[in-house]
């Protein structure tokens, strides 16, 4: 079937605003709202028996994936081995007897991602995809799937199945965790009510669209945009940078905030602009000390925060986008999407093809 733009001008900007639906379609699969806990499918081994978790994917599923890691790692205390797949297929690396075998693809079909996921099947590990596309070559060679109910995503680059990735990704961290004996019901409970209100949260996102085109406004006359996180908004920057590259073509680079020291403080100057991910919680004032660092070499700070962080920054920044304070277990959900909102506001100033940037393609099917 063929899927329309229902009135809005590209497929990526129809596909930003089902963040909100895309969030609770998934969630609806994996979560009981009843009783709040998270209701796994029928997994042909023991979640409480895995001792180590191996991840692979490509492009923004990377990214989803690296968020992923640091839940599994900070709420299941579960070992994460994390790379992209072009790399995992040729690294061979040891893995666990009975491990997880963890793929993240939209498509399913990700020539890299496959392989990698049959490396991980001839080393013996449990195969658990999280995919978009339920009838595709990674489900049929997958022990269980687990998937992302993000509809059709035509836009090249991806947008709405990453949100739909890390909803996966949280239930599974619970499933995980409570498994191990880790999370309590009663965290558990906190848990997924966090998540289960994540789609009206980010409804509210899209009242910050004013904001979102001034900083805009400033990445579009820019040729180089460092972008900065710490924690779980690390790969959210990540994700920021790549959206910024694939659909405007200007120059992006993400760095952990704390590692900006070590190399790219040295390009910072006016004509820089430096866009940080910092919402309140334990790594805020860490991060802060990073952008005074950039602000002092003359770096323009366009910030993304929530209502609590918001004062602070509002005191150095040239701009703040402040969304809904959440628990910060899914705030790198939640930032994301003014990140890529910010994307393709840049490139609707640039005038860009935004569904089909030049050189990319939405699945890649070949090595
Ligand atoms: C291409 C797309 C990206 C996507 C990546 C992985 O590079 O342009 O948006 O993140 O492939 O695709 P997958 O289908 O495996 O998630």
């Amino acid at each position: 079937a063929s899927v329309g733009k229902d009135g809005y001008r590209h497929y990526m900007e129809k596909e930003l605003h089902e963040h909100p639906v895309v969030i609770g379609q998934t969630l609806q699969r994996l979560v009981d709202p009843a009783t709040r806990r998270v209701v796994m499918p029928d997994l042909p081994f023991d979640l409480a028996a895995i001792p180590r978790v191996v991840l692979t994917a490509c492009g923004s599923a990377f990214y989803a994936g690296m968020i992923g890691r640091y839940w599994i790692e900070q709420y299941a205390r579960l070992p994460v081995d994390i790379d992209v797949a072009s790399e995992m297929r040729y690294r061979n690396p040891p893995l666990a007897k009975d491990g997880l075998g963890l793929l993240i693809s939209q498509s399913g079909e990700t020539a890299d991602t496959l392989a990698a996921l049959r490396g991980m099947r001839a080393a013996g590990q449990h195969i658990v995809s999280v995919l978009n596309v339920e009838q595709s070559s990674m489900a049929r060679e997958s022990d269980a799937v687990l998937g992302t109910v993000a509809g059709p995503e035509i836009s090249v680059a991806s947008t709405k199945a990453f949100t739909a990735q890390l909803s996966v990704l949280a239930c599974l961290t619970i499933a995980l965790g409570r498994a191990r004996g880790l999370i309590t019901a009663q965290q558990e409970e906190g848990m997924v009510t966090a998540l289960l209100d994540l789609p009206s949260k980010a409804t509210e996102v899209f009242e910050r669209h004013d904001e979102i085109r001034r900083m805009a406004t400033i990445v579009a006359d820019a040729r180089d945009v460092l972008y900065l996180g710490r924690g779980a908004m690390f790969p959210v920057a990540l994700e920021g940078a790549l959206k910024l590259k694939e659909i405007t073509y200007i120059h992006a680079e993400a760095y952990a905030a704390g590692e900006m020291k070590h190399g790219p403080i040295s390009l910072i100057d006016s004509t820089v602009p430096v866009v940080a991910t910092v919402p309140s919680g334990p790594l805020f004032e860490k991060t802060l000390s990073n952008l005074q660092e950039a602000k002092a070499r003359g770096g323009r700070l366009l910030v993304f925060t929530d209502m609590a962080g918001a004062p602070r920054l509002r005191e150095i920044a040239e701009c703040v986008v402040a969304i809904p304070t959440v628990d910060e277990f899914v705030a790198p959900i939640l930032q994301t999407i003014p990140v890529q909102i910010l994307a393709y506001e840049v490139a609707l100033l640039k005038g860009t093809d935004v569904d089909q940037p030049r050189n990319l393609a939405k699945s890649v099917t070949v090595e």
